[in-house]
């Protein structure tokens, strides 16, 4: 059995002051959990929560990295500029990004990419609206995101990916996939990934779901065969509610 991984999506949300109370109060609630534990926060809070949460079992990640190095990309973070202050994941191609900021399947190919090979543990995030999954098109967009936005990672960079099955039509709505909703739509991503990288690769392959998760749904969503885990939003930014979620699964 896979231990589950546990990451909070703080968004934009969280200044400094609110940033040091919430991961104070998370430190030791998360203290005795097995699951691998990891805060993504605003680019601001990073050297703070690297520094609070040195020593303890808690991850730090952030929210998008660019794919170039350096150079005139104005509001762009380098992933070395990432790695340099000890960050060690990053969300990649959110549907918020997707939705808001142009993001593509080419651009989060280059962003992950570029997240790899600094040395950063990309999450990458895919999943279809309510109208693709209406009209029966979950699978074909689905199956898009995968084979183009992996297109040049090969096995071995696999092994340091996280994807994270993100149903649009259930973020901060507090509409949540059922069970079975989620487990079936990351069986079938698992079966594409299967396709191309092999059957060992894809069950090892660690994918999230997220999506209006809460203290309440978690256990029975990651009691289920194929979710190795959560990507949690709104419920990340109240240490009690997120601990809860991270140790509904010993
Ligand atoms: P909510 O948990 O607020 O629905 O957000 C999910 C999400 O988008 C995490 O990346």
């Amino acid at each position: 059995m896979k231990n589950k991984i546990i990451a909070g999506n703080w968004k934009m949300n969280k200044n400094r002051v609110e940033a040091e109370q919430l991961i104070t109060e998370l430190i030791p609630l998360v203290a005795d959990s097995k699951n691998t534990v990891i805060i993504c926060v605003p680019y601001t809070d990073l050297c703070k929560a690297v520094k609070l949460t040195k020593g303890t079992n808690i991850h730090v990640g952030a929210q998008n990295c660019h794919w170039k190095e350096s150079g005139a990309y104005t509001g762009e973070i380098a992933p070395s500029m990432l790695t340099e202050i000890g960050v060690e994941y990053v969300v990649i191609g959110h549907s918020e990004r997707r939705t808001y900021f142009g993001e593509t399947d080419a651009t989060v190919l280059l962003r992950t990419k570029a997240a790899l090979a600094a040395g950063l543990k990309p999450i990458v995030c895919i999943g279809e609206t309510l109208e693709e999954r209406n009209s029966g098109n979950m699978e074909n967009v689905l199956r898009r995101q995968v084979v183009e936005g992996f297109k040049d990672i090969t096995e071995a960079e696999l092994n340091n990916v996280i994807v994270a099955y993100e149903p649009v039509w259930a973020i901060g709505t507090g509409v949540t996939a059922t069970d079975e909703q989620a487990n079936d739509a990351i069986k079938f991503v698992r079966s594409v990934f299967a396709e191309k990288y092999g059957k060992k690769a894809a069950s090892a392959l660690y994918i999230q779901y997220g999506g209006s998760m809460n203290d309440a749904n978690a256990k029975g969503l990651l009691a289920m065969s194929d979710i190795d885990g959560g990507l949690i939003g709104g419920a990340s930014l109240v240490a009690t509610k997120f601990s809860a979620i991270v140790n509904s699964h010993k």
